[in-house]
């Protein structure tokens, strides 16, 4: 294979990650963008720079529907990207974006327990993050307010080509292995 056409080959590749609040996508993506020297592109940030304020804010101000319409068309927007893609925990929930995705790139499921992203977001609320979807949840319902959030979003990141279980497998090796042989 040419040279050029290896690089513009290379270029059109897309991975997606997907998968609940907390379990890393933005880290992942980040990691695998260094290790394979690949753009890295977070979802979630470029609505963010768009808006010019943060999604906690725009949500409170216009609500969530308002800002699922905004990520729908960045979800689309992707076309123009390349590289690993990490997009927001609801992303794939709505509308037709979960097709979209799948038509656009390689989609990957970073899955979770329950415990494990209880304990992230826990602790990551400790540290100041903040999460419009658990703002009105007391950390005490955190495992209980997921379990049921995680059941009803399950079905859409189980139509995912891939999925790596993040507290079991060689995650890094596993999305090394899906950006080249996907
Ligand atoms: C959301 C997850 C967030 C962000 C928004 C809604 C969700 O992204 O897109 O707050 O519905 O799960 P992260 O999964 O990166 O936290």
């Amino acid at each position: 294979m040419g040279m050029i056409f290896r690089i513009i080959l290379s270029m059109q590749k897309r991975l997606f990650l997907v998968g609940y609040m907390g379990v890393g996508k933005s880290t992942w993506a980040k990691k695998l963008g260094k290790a394979m020297d690949l753009p890295v592109h977070d979802l979630d940030q470029i609505l963010e720079s768009q808006l010019g304020m943060s999604i906690s804010a725009y949500i409170q101000e216009r609500g969530e529907l308002a800002f699922r319409k905004l990520e729908k068309q960045a979800v689309l927007d992707c076309k123009d990207l390349d590289g690993v893609i990490s997009v927001g925990g609801g992303t794939p929930c709505f509308y037709d974006n979960m097709a979209q995705l799948k038509q656009l790139g390689h989609t990957v499921y970073l899955h979770a327990p329950v415990g494990f992203l209880t304990k992230r977001l826990q602790d990551s609320f400790k540290a100041g993050a903040q999460r419009p979807l658990l703002s009105g949840v007391d950390l005490d319902d955190y495992a209980e307010f997921i379990g049921k959030h995680l059941m009803e979003r399950q079905a859409f990141y189980a139509e995912c080509h891939s999925r790596i279980a993040v507290d079991k497998e060689d995650v890094l090796a596993r999305l090394l292995e899906c950006y080249q042989t996907k």
